[in-house]
């Protein structure tokens, strides 16, 4: 069984509520808070699905990646925050539309999305970016703003967390999604992390979906990670 303040976010990336529901069960008390998000929005069924949650007692990730005009992100914020809900993402954007969400937040915590991880230098470059702002650096000066500006904390990759740590300080969320069991020789060093990297590098949240959702035993697999933290923690 997890304990109350586990790491662990299961990405609940399902098509469906009744898929939801399912994968929860089946998760059981191996797993205490869920990460949704855009798919299941557009399903119909977002708000049944929180509400579903919250009567299991499980917390959840609204993971919408909100961007918009000040306002338009204000209200929107104002208006989740009625829902219990534990994180929420938006892109990092200017101070003012960050100050907007924070102000409007209620008991939320509001995470920053700083670069998505599939982007590259080349991508950002094609985007209009200073191509003598290395990625990295882009990622740091958005968590920066974000943080003065009044955000909860970030999404972002192991690699990203130590840096973050190092000249951002401790306090502030560092929610990081790619992780795996293990390290896998095979694997991008930079976007995909193993627990102990991820934990080590001063995440302070680590979200895993296929590993477990599309595992033969999604419980056993939560397991595993469980097991892991614990170790480590
Ligand atoms: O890969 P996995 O299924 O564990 O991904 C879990 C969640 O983390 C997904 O919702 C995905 O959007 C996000 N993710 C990410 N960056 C990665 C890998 C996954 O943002 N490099």
């Amino acid at each position: 069984m997890a304990p109350d303040n586990n790491p662990l976010i299961v990405a609940l990336d399902v098509p469906d509520f009744e898929s939801a529901k399912q994968m929860v069960e089946r998760i059981s008390d191996e797993a205490n808070f869920y990460k949704i998000g855009l798919e299941m929005m557009m399903s119909g069924d977002y708000f049944k699905l929180i509400e579903w949650l919250k009567n299991k007692d499980k917390k959840i990730f609204a993971d919408l990646k909100l961007y918009d005009i000040s306002q338009t992100v204000g209200r929107a914020v104002a208006n989740l925050a009625q829902y219990d809900i534990e994180f929420l993402t938006i892109h990092t954007a200017s101070s003012s539309i960050m100050k907007q969400a924070a102000q409007n937040k209620g008991n939320m915590k509001i995470l920053g999305v700083t670069v998505l991880t599939n982007l590259d230098q080349n991508d950002l470059s094609q985007m209009g970016f200073d191509q003598n702002l290395s990625l990295e650096d882009l990622v740091l000066k958005k968590a920066q703003l974000a943080i003065e500006s009044g955000l909860d904390g970030v999404v972002a990759s192991a690699l990203e967390a130590k840096k973050m740590r190092d000249n951002l300080g401790q306090d502030f969320a560092i929610v990081t999604p790619g992780i795996r069991l293990e390290k896998i020789a095979s694997d991008d060093q930079k976007r995909v992390a193993d627990v102990k990297t991820a934990l080590g590098n001063g995440s302070s949240h680590l979200v895993v979906g296929r590993p477990i959702t599309r595992s033969e035993d999604p419980r056993i697999a939560a397991q595993r990670f469980n097991k892991i933290i614990e170790e480590v923690i």
